[in-house]
C-alpha cells in the first residue's frame, strides 16, 4: 500500500492495558517494567505490535483517558526512563509500540486547564471551550459550572473530569464563545498535541491509537473539518516520521482513513458493525451471532457493510477489526469454549491489522464487578492478566491481594498462560498458530484482497485471500457442504473431507487452505 509504513501491513497488534498486566514491583499495579518483562511472552504468541492504554500522569478518573501530563508517564507505571527502555526492548525483538494519544479531552487537573480556569487571559485561555458567562450552558453540550473562578463554564468531551480541549467549531451559531476550526488558536492546540506525539516518537514510540479522534471540532456534523485538522498531523508525520502509525477510534474507515489520513479505523462493536453480527448479536432465542453453533446464520449480512468499507478504503488503510477491548464486554461472555477457536480464525484472517485485548487469548472472562476508576461495566473487562493459576494473584503481582488493582478472576479453572501454554490445542495454542500463520503468508496479511468466494444459508461461508489462500467455516452444530473443493490444507479446526465433488465441513469447523 502506497505511503504507508511497511511494519503496518506484518502487524497483528496486542492491546495492553497497563495497569493489570504485570505487577513488577510488587505494590499491586501493573507498571511498564512489568510490560516489558514479558515481551517474550508476547513474541512468543505471535504478536509483533502493542497498543498501551494510556500510561501518562493522571488522577485516573477515567482510567487514564484523563491525562494530567503528556510528557510524563505516571509514577504508578513508572519512569520515563521505563518507556524507552521497553521501546528499546521491543524494537530488538521485532514489536512495534503504539501509545494512546488523547488529543480530545485533558484531566481538569492538567497545567493546561488550570491555566485556562484563571479569571486573567492568559496563552490558555482559549485551549478548552468555555462558555461567555457562568451562567451560560449553551443547549447540545455538557458543561461544569461553578467549579473555576473563571466567568464561564467549560464544556466536557466525556466524564466531568475530562473538559473539551479547543478545536473550533465547523458551523458557528454564536460567535460570542465559538471560533472557527480555522483559527489561529485552534492551531495552537492542535500544535500543542503535535508538540505531545514528536515528543514520544523521537524516543522511540512508534506512533499513536487515537482516543475519540473525531470528537475535535464541534457542530461538525460531516466530520469535515475534524478531518482537515488530522490532515495536517498526517503531513507531519510523512514528512518528519514516516515510519509512524496513527489508528482512530472513529468506526467510520472512510472518513478516518480518505478523508482524516490515518493508517487505520477500529472496528468497533457498534450495532450495525461486522463484530456484532460475529460474535454479540442476540434475539429473543439468545444469541444470532454468526460464531454461535446454534444461531445457524448466514454471513451475508455480516459481511455487507465490512465489504463495502474495505473497497472504500482500498489502497489508503487499514480496517482494524479487534478481539474486544478494555471497553466492552470480553468475547468470552458471548462465545463458548468450541467457539472462541473459530472466532479467532477469522478475526486473524482478515485483511487490515487485527488487535487482540491482554487475556483473550487465553479466553479471560468477564467478571463482573464494582466500578473501578471510572470503570462501571467496562471493570469486569479489566481484570490482572492471568500468568499461572498455581502462584500468588495467578502471577500477576506478589502484593497483598487487597492492594491488587482489581483481583484477579477466582472463578472455578480460569484460564491461565501457563497451563495454555503446556496443554494442546488450547486457544493460546490456536492463536499462537494462527499468528504465525500470518507472518509466514503474505496472502494471509494485511494487504492481500478478500474476496467472498461462498457464503450460504446455512452458515458456511468461505474466503479467498491475495488469490493464493482460502478459508472456509462451518461454525454450526452441524454438517455442511460447500462445493468449494478443500484440497491443500495449511489449518485445520474439525474437519473439511472432500466426498462426491464437494466439501463436507463437520460441525464448528474452519480450515485454512491454499488455492
Ligand atoms: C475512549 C476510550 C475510553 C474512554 C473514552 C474517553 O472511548 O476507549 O476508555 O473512557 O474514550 O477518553
Ligand atoms: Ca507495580
Amino acid at each position: 500500500m502506497k505511503n504507508m509504513p511497511k511494519w503496518l501491513g506484518e502487524a497483528i497488534f496486542y492491546q495492553i492495558y497497563p495497569q493489570s498486566f504485570y505487577d513488577s514491583n510488587g505494590d499491586g499495579i501493573g507498571d511498564i517494567n512489568g510490560i516489558t518483562a514479558k515481551l517474550d511472552y508476547i513474541q512468543a504468541s505471535g504478536f509483533n505490535a502493542l497498543w498501551i492504554n494510556p500510561c501518562f500522569a493522571s488522577p485516573f478518573k477515567d482510567a487514564g483517558y484523563d491525562v494530567a501530563d503528556y510528557f510524563k508517564v505516571a509514577p504508578r507505571y513508572g519512569t520515563n526512563e521505563d518507556l524507552c527502555r521497553l521501546f528499546e526492548e521491543a524494537h530488538k525483538r521485532g514489536i512495534h509500540v503504539l501509545l494512546d494519544l488523547v488529543p480530545g479531552h485533558t484531566s481538569d487537573k492538567c497545567r493546561w486547564f488550570k491555566q485556562s480556569a484563571l479569571p486573567a487571559r492568559n496563552r490558555y485561555s482559549d485551549r478548552y471551550i468555555w462558555s461567555n458567562s457562568a451562567w451560560e450552558r449553551p443547549q447540545g453540550y455538557s458543561w461544569v459550572t461553578g467549579n473555576a473562578d473563571r466567568d464561564g463554564s467549560y464544556m466536557l468531551n466525556f466524564f466531568v473530569g475530562q473538559p473539551a480541549l479547543n478545536y473550533g467549531f465547523n458551523k458557528i451559531t454564536d460567535d460570542r464563545w465559538q471560533i472557527s476550526y480555522k483559527d489561529k488558536r485552534v492551531k495552537g492546540t492542535l500544535n500543542a498535541m503535535m508538540k505531545v506525539m514528536r515528543f514520544w516518537l523521537d524516543k522511540g514510540a512508534d506512533g499513536f491509537r487515537v482516543d475519540m479522534a473525531d470528537s475535535l471540532v464541534k457542530n461538525d456534523e460531516d466530520k469535515s473539518a475534524t478531518a482537515s485538522l488530522w490532515r495536517k498531523v498526517r503531513k507531519m508525520l510523512d514528512r518528519d516520521y514516516p515510519e509512524a502509525v496513527l489508528i482512530s477510534e472513529w468506526c467510520n474507515a472512510p472518513r478516518s482513513i480518505n478523508l482524516a489520513g490515518f493508517h487505520g479505523d477500529f472496528l468497533l462493536h457498534h450495532g450495525d458493525k461486522l463484530t456484532d453480527y460475529a460474535f454479540y448479536r442476540q434475539n429473543e432465542q439468545g444469541s444470532s451471532a454468526y460464531f454461535c453453533k446454534t444461531a445457524h446464520v448466514s454471513a451475508r449480512d455480516m459481511l455487507r457493510r465490512y465489504v463495502e468499507e474495505l473497497n472504500a478504503t482500498k489502497d489508503n488503510g487499514y480496517i482494524c477489526v479487534i478481539s474486544g477491548n478494555h471497553d466492552v464486554v470480553r468475547l468470552s461472555n458471548f462465545l463458548d469454549d468450541s467457539e472462541l477457536p473459530l472466532a479467532f480464525v477469522f478475526l486473524l484472517t482478515l485483511p487490515g491489522a487485527p488487535f487482540v485485548y491482554y487475556g483473550d487469548e487465553i479466553g479471560m472472562r468477564y467478571i463482573p464487578q464494582p466500578s473501578k476508576e471510572g470503570g462501571y461495566h467496562r471493570t469486569g473487562s479489566r481484570t490482572p492478566m492471568q500468568w499461572d493459576s498455581a502462584q500468588t494473584n495467578a502471577g500477576f503481582s506478589v502484593a497483598d491481594r487487597k492492594k491488587l488493582y482489581l483481583d484477579i478472576d477466582r472463578t472455578d479453572n480460569a484460564p491461565c498462560v501457563r497451563d495454555q501454554m503446556q496443554r494442546q490445542n488450547s486457544l493460546w495454542q490456536v492463536v499462537r498458530a494462527l499468528n504465525n500463520l500470518r507472518h509466514e503468508i503474505p496472502c494471509l496479511q494485511a494487504d492481500a484482497s478478500f474476496e467472498v468466494l461462498e457464503c450460504g444459508d446455512g452458515g458456511v461461508l468461505c474466503y479467498a485471500r491475495g488469490g493464493g489462500i482460502a478459508v472456509a467455516f462451518n461454525p454450526t452444530d452441524t454438517q455442511q457442504t460447500m462445493n468449494t473443493i478443500v484440497s491443500d490444507k495449511i489449518f485445520e479446526l474439525g474437519s473439511a473431507t472432500v466426498q462426491n465433488g464437494v466439501t463436507v465441513l463437520a460441525p464448528q469447523t474452519a480450515v485454512i487452505f491454499r488455492i
